[in-house]
């Protein structure tokens, strides 16, 4: 379950902000739902911030720490992750109140350094596996969590609330009171921006099993409560690159249209044998979604062009952003079109070969402009080894 108020405990307040006026989050993903940039504070006898957000809501988010501080200062700054959606206010902070301890990672400390051009020393603590902070009726513990996504990254558990401060773990695309499936904005923001560390989010979740968790709050998206087996189950999945769900994903470009034609005619073909397919136009449709489907489905289809003796540029930067991601563990299919000379699906292949454990399919197509009766005898026969 997934809690949009946000509610943590009577002593975890929310105090994070929703950025409506995005354009791409992270300089390339397409957020139409907007994003949320979740900061909280733990008021006990010692009073904790986690994190700050982005640059564009200082203003916004002090506020929101005012109101929730009553009168009363904060002790500590708890700086889990050092991308500046979450960090661009530190400086402020520890201007605006010089009793405050930043508390963060000896990584966190040195990109301090880079960003503010100081590592707040003499009013800094380094922690590292295990550390903990007593803030009088509760103690935080940190536990580091290495490459997810960044290095300097800690993960914090309040055990007296039974929260998990997940730093970017578990989050999401979407303002945090977005009307949408979480699996689906989850999984898109997860493949694409953390994807490639599935071996260290693996051992996040070993560390994690030995917490007993009532909360999970991350840095973006809702407060998750209640079913958290839901959702620590899809971060198991997509760590390990394991198929969450048997599908076809058909990612095609098309210089004309014939190219499209195939590709459509193999999706409807598939649909009616009742197999789940999910198809994308690589220079028209969102690229994040498309990597993210493919990474979810157990079979991928590539469908391109030949082009300047090689495959269209859109294909080409989407099977990069495949391997970058660690795309593994998938049957996948080639469907090529080149009028006088095809070399596409030899291409194809050639970029995918250092991927571990493809299986690759029997049946690919070869089309020489459009689709005639021995292409599409080919595409039907791919249809019938890709069918559910
Ligand atoms: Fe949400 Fe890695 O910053």
């Amino acid at each position: 379950m997934i809690d949009k108020t946000m509610y943590v405990s009577d002593s975890i307040k929310w105090i994070g902000v929703n950025d409506r006026a995005i354009d791409l989050f992270e300089g390339q993903y397409v957020v139409p739902n907007g994003m949320a940039y979740n900061s909280y504070v733990i008021i006990d006898e010692k009073i904790a911030v986690m994190d700050t957000v982005d640059q564009n809501f200082t203003e916004e988010w002090l506020k929101n720490l005012d109101d929730a501080l009553s009168g009363r200062m904060p002790d500590y700054l708890v700086v889990q992750h050092m991308e500046p959606d979450h960090s661009a206010n530190v400086a402020v902070f520890m201007e605006k109140y010089p009793e405050a301890v930043v508390v963060a990672s000896m990584g966190a400390f040195s990109m301090m350094k880079n960003f503010f051009g100081t590592d707040f020393a003499p009013r800094k603590m380094v922690v590292k596996e295990g550390s903990e902070l007593n803030l009088g009726g509760r103690t935080l513990t940190f536990v580091t969590a290495p490459m997810v996504h960044w290095p300097e990254v800690i993960v914090t558990y309040d055990s007296k609330d039974k929260v998990l401060f997940s730093a970017d773990g578990f989050g999401k695309f979407g303002t945090v009171d977005a009307d949408e499936d979480w699996d689906c904005e989850a999984r898109r923001y997860y493949i694409g921006i953390v994807g490639k560390f599935g071996t260290q989010v693996q051992a996040l979740l070993k560390k994690a099993s030995g917490l007993e968790i009532n909360k999970i709050c991350p840095l973006h998206g809702p407060v998750l409560c209640d079913d958290l087996g839901h959702y620590i189950n899809k971060y198991d999945i997509w760590s390990s690159y394991r198929v969450e769900d048997e599908g076809v994903t058909i990612a095609y470009s098309s210089v004309y249209g014939h190219t499209k034609t195939v590709a459509l005619k193999l999706a409807e073909a598939l649909e009616k044998s009742g197999t789940k397919v999910e198809a994308f136009d690589l220079a028209r449709d969102d690229q994040a979604e498309a990597v993210e489907c493919a990474f979810r489905y157990s079979k991928l289809v590539l469908a391109t062009t030949t082009y300047n003796g090689s495959i269209f540029p859109v294909m080409n930067t989407f099977i990069h952003a495949l391997k970058e991601h660690n795309f593994q563990n998938r049957k996948v299919a080639f469907i090529e079109n080149g009028t006088w000379a095809p070399v596409a699906m030899k291409v194809m292949k050639e970029l995918l070969a250092d991927c571990k454990n493809l299986t690759f399919a029997d049946n690919n197509v070869t089309v020489k402009g459009a689709l005639n009766e021995s292409s599409e005898a080919q595409l039907m026969a791919l249809a019938e080894e890709f069918k559910a």
